[in-house]
C-alpha cells in the first residue's frame, strides 16, 4: 500500500486522531452537518430526485473520528425500509489505525451496521477494485496532501457518472496568521523532540503572544482552543495549504469536475457585502464564480471552503420554472429546524436578521413566511401547501403563493437551511 511519502501525517492523525471525540457521547447526541446532509446532498447534486430508501453508496475518504460517516449512516440507516441501512452503505476510509477504532466504536455504540470501515490511502482508491460510489465526502483532507490535484482525481476515478462530492478545503484571506503561527512555531520547536513537547511549547506561547500578533487578532480561527488534537492540526502540522475561490475552481477543473455550488451560497455573492448601488454597479459583467472570489477578498472571514462538485452541469433542485405543474411537485425540506418553531419566531417580523461571521444580515421575509414555514415539513409539496393556505383565505391566488415561496426559498436556501426534493 503506497503510503505516498507522508508518513509524518500518518503519525500525526495516529497520535492525535482528528476531531477529537468521545465514543460515549454517541448515547447523548448525534452530530450533524455540512456537507453530506442527505436533503443537503439531493438539492445539490441529484435535483432533489434521489430516493434513499434505494440502493445508495457513499464513501467517507479521510473519515478522521468519523463525523461524516455516523451520520450518512445514521440518515441511511433512518431512510431505509428495515432501518438499518442495508440499501443505504457507506465506505469508511482513512489512514489512521487509531482514528479508525474510534469511528468503530461510534458506530457500534448506534448499533450501526450499514459501514465497511477500511484503512489506507485515498491516493489508493482506483486500485482497491471497489464499486463505484453515488457520493463522496472529503473534509478537511486534500490540503493535507503533497499533491492535492492527484487525490481529486483518485476520488473521481471511483464515483459514479451521475454521481457527486461534498468537499471541504481550507480557505486562504480567513486563516490569516495561521501560517505565520505555523513558521515561528517551526523556528521556537527546532529542539522539541516529541509532538507533546511541540503542543506544551505552543500551549505556553500562546498565552505570552503580543496583542499585535495576526494570529492572536484573527478572530475566526479558535479551533485550537478544543483539544491538543485541534491544536495539532491548525498550528503544527507538516503538511497543509489553503485555497482561494480561484484555486478551489483550478483544483475542481483539474479533475474535470464543476462547482455545483459553494455552502453557505450567501457567503459568496456579492449583494451580502456590497449594497452600494454604485459600488453593485462595478461588478456587472463579472461571472457567478469571479464575484464569488471579490466576495471572497471583500468578507476576508471564510476560513475554509465547503462546495459540492458533480461531472455533470445543472444538478441543483431549483425553482426557476415558470411551469407551474413542474413547481406544484417540489417538496420542500428544513435541515435541522423544526418547522413549527420557525413558524412561531417569523410571527411578529417582516425580515430575517443573522450574522456570518461579523457580517450582520437583514434578509427579506414574504408576507405569507409564517404560515409557509410551518407547511414546510417534508412531506408536504407546493401543491398541498397551496391548496392549506387556500382554504384559509380563499382569494390567494398561485402566482402570488410562488412570488412570495420563492423570496421565503431565496433567504433560506442561501443560508443553507431550506432544500428542494421531488
Ligand atoms: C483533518 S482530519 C479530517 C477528518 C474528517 N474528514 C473530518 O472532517 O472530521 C484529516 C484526516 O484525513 C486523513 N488522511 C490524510 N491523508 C490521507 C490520505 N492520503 N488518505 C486517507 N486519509 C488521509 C487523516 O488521517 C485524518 O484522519
Amino acid at each position: 500500500m503506497t503510503i505516498q511519502n507522508q508518513p509524518e501525517v500518518q503519525d500525526q492523525y495516529e497520535a492525535y486522531p482528528y476531531p477529537s471525540r468521545d465514543p460515549r457521547d454517541e448515547k447523548k447526541r448525534l452530530i450533524t452537518g455540512s456537507p453530506s446532509n442527505l436533503a443537503e446532498l439531493n438539492h445539490y447534486l441529484f435535483s432533489g430526485n434521489r430516493d434513499f430508501s434505494q440502493p445508495f453508496r457513499a464513501l467517507v475518504a479521510g473519515g478522521g473520528t468519523g463525523d461524516a460517516t455516523i451520520m450518512l449512516a445514521q440518515q441511511l440507516a433512518d431512510a431505509s425500509p428495515d432501518g438499518k441501512g442495508h440499501e443505504g452503505q457507506v465506505t469508511y476510509l482513512d489512514l489512521s489505525s487509531a482514528s479508525r477504532k474510534i469511528a468503530e466504536a461510534r458506530a457500534k455504540e448506534r448499533g450501526l451496521t450499514n459501514i465497511t470501515f477500511m484503512n489506507g490511502s485515498l491516493l489508493d482508491l482506483p486500485g482497491f477494485g471497489l464499486e463505484a460510489f453515488d457520493y463522496i465526502d472529503c473534509c478537511g483532507v486534500l490540503h493535507h496532501l503533497n499533491e492535492p490535484k492527484d487525490g481529486l482525481k483518485a476520488l473521481t476515478s471511483v464515483l459514479k457518472e451521475e454521481g457527486g462530492m461534498g468537499l471541504m478545503v481550507y480557505g486562504k484571506y480567513g486563516r490569516e496568521g495561521v501560517y505565520e503561527m505555523q513558521s515561528l512555531l517551526r523556528d521556537l520547536g527546532k529542539n522539541c523532540t516529541t509532538l507533546s513537547e511541540q503542543i506544551t511549547l505552543t500551549r505556553r506561547l500562546l498565552e505570552k503572544i503580543p496583542a499585535s500578533n495576526s494570529f492572536h487578532r484573527n478572530p475566526f480561527v479558535i479551533d485550537h482552543k478544543a483539544s491538543d488534537a485541534e491544536l495539532v492540526d491548525l498550528l503544527l502540522h507538516s503538511c497543509d495549504r489553503a485555497y482561494t475561490v480561484p484555486e478551489v475552481i483550478e483544483l475542481v477543473s483539474s479533475a474535470s469536475l464543476n462547482i455545483a455550488s459553494f455552502i453557505e451560497p450567501i457567503r459568496y455573492q456579492l449583494e451580502t457585502y456590497l449594497k452600494d448601488p454604485k459600488l453593485q454597479q462595478s461588478s456587472v459583467g463579472l461571472s457567478r464564480m469571479e464575484k464569488a472570489a471579490v466576495a471572497e477578498k471583500l468578507a476576508s472571514n471564510m476560513k475554509l471552503h465547503m462546495f459540492y462538485v458533480t461531472r455533470k452541469k445543472n444538478t441543483i433542485a431549483d425553482l426557476s420554472t415558470t411551469d407551474r405543474s413542474k413547481m406544484e411537485t417540489l417538496i420542500p425540506i428544513f435541515r435541522d429546524m423544526s418547522a413549527q418553531q420557525l413558524s412561531n419566531n417569523l410571527k411578529k417580523t417582516t425580515t430575517l436578521k443573522s450574522n456570518l461571521d461579523g457580517v450582520p444580515l437583514n434578509l427579506p421575509l414574504p408576507r405569507l413566511a409564517s404560515a409557509i414555514a410551518l407547511r414546510c415539513d417534508g412531506r408536504k409539496n407546493l401543491s398541498n401547501i397551496y391548496a392549506e393556505l387556500r382554504e384559509l383565505d380563499q382569494r390567494l391566488e398561485w402566482s402570488i403563493f410562488a412570488q412570495q415561496f420563492e423570496i421565503f426559498f431565496k433567504t433560506f436556501n442561501n443560508l443553507n437551511h431550506l432544500f428542494l426534493r421531488r
